[in-house]
């Protein structure tokens, strides 16, 4: 009789910071560790691997990289287990080798544009482990594993996406930025620009609509900047590959895209608003600041002015779009009159949500070694203010839903049992009352109530064809 081996379940733990993606690459890097048996978990304490995949974007990125590993490394030390620690993302492209210097056990530092190495560097990790476990009274330190490359060869072309989709899917088209803004760490951690091919879009877009995927986010740093190679050797922008993705695959039901940058929104993708029913009315686009003098500082390469006309012509395109942005306050040389700028601007668009953030300081980034730093106590009034602003908005923007029909597509398990939550087109979430085998499925939906931080609602009518592809969606 002979003997059958199974292969060692073993347990991956994935700690993501940042943006989305990161939460892209950290789904990529799951996938790509799948064959050699490990499978997630939610409990670090458990896994067998753990990576940090860490975000540089803002302050104390690296500190709370630091103190992770401390926690770590303590939780390590009172159950004796042997794991294998890593740290990728923008944090380890920045810090490299210092990383291995001040926290030793660790075992792979790798950069964001060779984490298709990890399988490789995991199997080298493991034999260092093994051959300490050999030499009793071995000091406990990691393999010291280090590539933060910026390699030839695509990452892209070794990666899988898993046999099921989450209903709302990340897909990176675009990498990298080439704009270099003066506070922005993005062009040195994550690179110069680089698109995907359309053909690997289409690909990557059809596996994960197959494995369940009803919405896709086209992800990019600078993701209207796209300008990859199509099949007839031709450029295409983003709006010719929505088009694409639209028309050829129906079980999309809705796609969106982010983070644009206002320079780039050009006449095709302004028209696809108007044209692609399943583009998603909803946009994402930062804008930083109201005021010219400080967006000229920041080397956005728009003034308001620019921002102001973007936005009228794509109003223009699809009259329901709804905007979201980002906001830097306290950018070094800003005055009161530039910020009470960024407020007219807030005002005056209409923002129904926003992100902001105090300036903070990137070692190696411009704007870093300007004069004229804001005082904290200033950058703290001014976020403040912002945010007291944006977040009136928000609400009257939800208040406006309450009462309304709209087509909701359901996502995910809700908190309780029996609930869902979904997404409006204008990416409010949504908890519904519904079963699990709701999920997936475009529902109309009333909605009743504004929560904390989602809105209520019950199902109007359910689709009535078996599937969810089959929904005429109202408009
Ligand atoms: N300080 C504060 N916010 C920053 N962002 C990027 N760099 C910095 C920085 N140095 C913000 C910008 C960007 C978002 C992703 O993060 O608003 O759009
Ligand atoms: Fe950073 Fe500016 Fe590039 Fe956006 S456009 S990633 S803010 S450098």
């Amino acid at each position: 009789m002979g003997v059958s081996f199974r292969p060692l379940a073993k347990k991956l733990f994935i700690k993501t910071y940042g943006c989305q993606m990161n939460v892209y690459d950290s789904a990529r890097m799951a996938e790509l560790l799948a064959p050699l048996g490990y499978a997630a978990t939610e409990d670090a304490g458990d896994a067998d691997m753990v990576i940090l995949n860490t975000c540089h974007i803002r302050e104390k990125a690296s500190e709370k990289v630091f103190s992770e590993l401390g926690r770590l490394r303590a939780g390590r030390r009172e159950s004796g287990r042997d794991v294998i620690v890593a740290v990728a993302g923008c944090v380890a492209q920045a810090e490299g080798a210092e990383i291995i210097r001040r926290a030793p056990e660790v075992d792979i530092v790798l950069g964001p544009q060779t984490y298709h190495r990890l399988p490789e560097l995991v199997a080298r990790a493991a034999r260092a482990h093994a051959a300490k476990a050999a030499q009793p009274g071995a000091a406990r330190r990691g393999a010291g594993l280090l590539d933060t490359e910026f390699p030839a060869e695509s990452k892209f072309d070794s990666l899988t996406v898993a046999e099921t989709s989450p209903v709302s899917a990340f897909l990176a088209v675009q990498e990298g930025c080439d704009k270099f803004c003066t506070f922005c760490v993005v062009p040195y951690t994550r690179g110069a620009e680089f698109s995907r091919p359309v053909a690997q879009v289409v690909a990557e877009a059809r596996a994960l609509a197959a494995g369940g995927a009803r919405e896709i986010t086209l992800l990019g740093q600078n993701v209207n900047a796209y300008h990859g190679e199509a099949p007839d050797g031709s450029t295409w922008g983003l709006a010719r590959l929505i088009r694409e993705l639209a028309d050829r695959e129906p079980d999309l039901l809705r796609i969106r895209y982010t983070t644009s940058h206002p320079r780039d929104m050009d006449d095709d993708l302004i028209a696809a608003h108007r044209e692609v029913p399943t583009l998603m009315p909803f946009l994402h686009l930062p804008v930083q600041s109201g005021s010219d003098r400080v967006l000229e500082a920041m080397n956005r390469q728009h003034g308001a002015d620019l921002f102001r006309r973007v936005v009228a012509r794509l109003r223009d395109a699809r009259s329901d779009l709804v905007l979201s942005s980002d906001f830097i306050v306290g950018f070094p040389g800003e005055t009161a009159a530039d910020f009470a700028a960024t407020l007219d601007l807030v005002r005056e668009t209409g923002f129904a949500m926003a992100y902001s953030f105090k300036y903070s300081p990137r070692p190696g980034t411009p704007a870093a070694v300007l004069p004229a730093q804001v005082p904290e106590a200033e950058k703290d009034a001014r976020l403040a203010a912002l945010q007291d602003l944006l977040n009136m908005q928000q609400r009257d923007f939800n208040r406006a839903t309450v009462g309304k029909v709209v087509p909701v597509l359901l996502e995910k398990p809700g908190r309780r049992e029996g609930q869902l939550v979904g997404r409006t087109p204008y990416a409010q979430a949504v908890h519904v009352e519904a079963g699990e085998s709701m999920l997936g499925r475009m529902v109309e939906a009333r909605i009743e109530d504004l929560g904390r931080f989602s809105l209520k609602g019950s199902m109007e009518s359910i689709p009535f064809a078996a599937a969810p592809t089959a929904l005429e969606v109202r408009a």
